[in-house]
């Protein structure tokens, strides 16, 4: 395939998804988190689930499933309309979806370009939206949620952050999952140090084609074996410009906090997240 086309998710990546695992995509704990709103809401709403409105940033299978589960209606908001498909083969409880598409970085898409505030979202979920987004593009991205959420909505996304110049290299992430028992599966347990670690000095955000030329160098130096390799190889890093980065937590919460009140924030308790991945509880700040 084409390096060009190969870059992010519009085109190739959606193949294969199958082979990414929580922590990249969403863990139970996250989910148990965000199925408690959701049944409070109801609650508020006497009962009434066809007073939910939810919105999916993308069309994460995982938070399609639950609304399924909970027989609620979900909105994906997705720039492409055959990944919204490809990725519905993995929902096995189906609501009633819509798909609606759109670049999140280009605005509010047309279909909702007068959205009136009964219309609006009583949820809006992003799977590890301010990771696939780089930095400077976040601005972009919230005054979108913003003006989609509800006053009394919720904002919920889930993010990989780290520490002010907290690193690692890849030698140090071998050795700590080997010390672990080299857990399986291997993409989980050092899903969290493989985009960490391939950060250079001074990088905002990396190609997770860096994580590849990472794990070929590992290889050489017999760190990991051929079949360590291979399975990690399903995640077609190679070739692969996609951006993704990690905000520093500090930071993060203070531009959340320029349009938002941090109502809450999840730690996701799963070891193999080591405390670096949450979800934040949004309300709109509202002047
Ligand atoms: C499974 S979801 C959520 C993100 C996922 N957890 C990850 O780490 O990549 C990915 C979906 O979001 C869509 N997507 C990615 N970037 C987008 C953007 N800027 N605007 C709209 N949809 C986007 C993709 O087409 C894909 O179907």
């Amino acid at each position: 395939m084409n390096k060009e086309i190969k870059g992010d998710w519009k085109v190739g990546l959606v193949e294969h998804w199958r082979y990414y695992l929580p922590p990249v995509r969403p863990c139970p704990s996250d989910l148990e988190f965000i199925k408690k709103k959701i049944l409070e809401k109801i609650e508020e709403y006497n009962g009434d689930k066809s007073k939910i409105k939810l919105l999916i940033l993308g069309s994460t299978s995982e938070y399609r499933n639950l609304c399924g589960e909970l027989g609620i209606k979900c909105y994906c908001f997705d720039f492409s309309k055959p990944n919204f498909d490809y990725l519905a083969e993995e929902v096995k409880n189906k609501s009633k979806e819509v798909c609606i598409e759109g670049n999140w970085l280009d605005g509010i898409p047309k279909s909702l370009k007068k959205i009136k505030e009964n219309e609006k979202f009583d949820f809006i979920l992003g799977d590890c939206v301010f990771n696939i987004t780089i930095i400077k593009n976040h601005k972009k991205l919230v005054n979108t949620i913003f003006k989609l959420l509800k006053k009394e909505g919720s904002l919920i996304p889930r993010t990989f952050f780290k520490e002010k110049k907290e690193k690692i290299t890849y030698e140090e992430m071998i050795e700590k999952y080997r010390k672990q028992g080299s857990k399986k599966p291997i993409f989980t347990w050092l899903a969290k140090d493989l985009y960490l670690g391939a950060f250079k000095e001074g990088q905002e955000f990396i190609l997770v084609k860096q994580i590849w030329e990472n794990l070929v160098k590992l290889h050489e130096k017999e760190l990991i074996s051929d079949d360590e390799l291979e399975e990690l190889s399903k995640l077609s890093f190679e070739d692969r410009d996609f951006e993704f980065c990690i905000p520093v937590k500090d930071e993060v919460d203070a531009f959340f906090k320029e349009k938002f009140i941090i109502k809450e924030v999840f730690l996701t308790p799963e070891q193999y997240c080591c405390n670096k991945l949450c979800l934040h509880v949004l309300k709109k700040r509202i002047k």
